[in-house]
């Protein structure tokens, strides 16, 4: 199943640690539609950067993937309040996963705007490690859905969750990676992984001194290479390409915490 994700720095895109399989070795990056689309970037998975506690969604559920190199869409912005998002506050999650519960894959990238709710309303097998690491919303009809994974969800533009778990699809609520509750790590790993240039919170970089024992055995072009370029077109969503078609889920006859 394919999966999606958000573009959080030039090379790095934030996903959940459950999609591992579907980002190994290429991604599209901001396109419109599941298959060709022209504005698309396709792009080389250098590395996958789970959480490092990861085993099993909806715990933890959250992985940076490195790019091979810079894309050139826009980046979303990450939300650092803890705060954010409330109870009843508008959220809107992004993917191209199935559109009805056992149904088919959606051909575009859609999105669907409900609010949060308590994640206290949820089953506790669903919500293994408490309500306060994830963020809950939709219902009536309102879900991310199957291929959705790894994908935005967004408060006023700022990404604040990550669709990792549901019942089914439209039921319950959905669980989403609460982005705020690993801010630490993701600054961390950007500043570890990023592209140059990285943000203004990083330590700096001091390149080895120049001396007649440390001279460089080659050109120091990497830097150079390594700089995006500055036109950010629209903000990219990532999606998976190894999508394959999956058997409708019709038959299942009760709920699990799908994948
Ligand atoms: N784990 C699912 C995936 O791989 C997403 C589940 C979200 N489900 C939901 N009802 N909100 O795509």
């Amino acid at each position: 199943m394919n999966c999606g994700g958000a573009l959080i720095h030039p090379n790095l895109f934030l996903t959940a640690a459950h999609c591992h399989a579907s980002f190994k070795k290429q991604v599209f990056v901001g396109p419109v539609t599941q298959y060709w689309d022209a504005n698309m970037e396709i792009i080389n998975v250098e590395r996958q950067i789970p959480f490092p506690a990861f085993r099993e969604l909806p715990v933890d559920d959250i992985m940076i993937v490195q790019l091979a190199w810079p894309s050139t869409k826009a980046t979303v912005e990450y939300n650092r309040r803890a705060q954010v998002p409330a109870f009843g506050d508008t959220v809107t999650a992004v993917g191209a996963g199935l559109t009805t519960e056992g149904g088919s894959v959606s051909l575009y990238v859609e999105h669907v705007d409900m609010p949060t709710t308590n994640c206290a309303d949820l089953p506790a097998w669903l919500l293994r490690e408490g309500p306060d690491n994830h963020v809950c919303a939709g219902r009536n009809g309102k879900d991310a859905c199957q291929g959705d994974s790894g994908g935005p969800l967004l408060a006023n533009g700022v990404l604040v969750g990550i669709v990792s778990a549901g019942i089914g699809c439209g039921r319950r609520p959905g669980v989403y990676t609460r982005v705020s509750k690993y801010l630490d790590w993701i600054d961390d790993t950007i500043c570890q992984y990023g592209s140059f240039p990285l943000p203004a919170g990083c330590p700096p970089v001091t390149p080895p001194a120049a001396s007649p024992q440390n001279l460089p055995d080659r050109e120091p072009e990497e830097a150079a290479e390594r700089t995006p370029s500055p036109a950010a077109l629209d903000t990219a969503f990532p999606t998976s390409n190894d999508y394959e078609k999956v058997p409708s889920a019709a038959g299942t006859s009760f709920p699990t915490a799908s994948e």
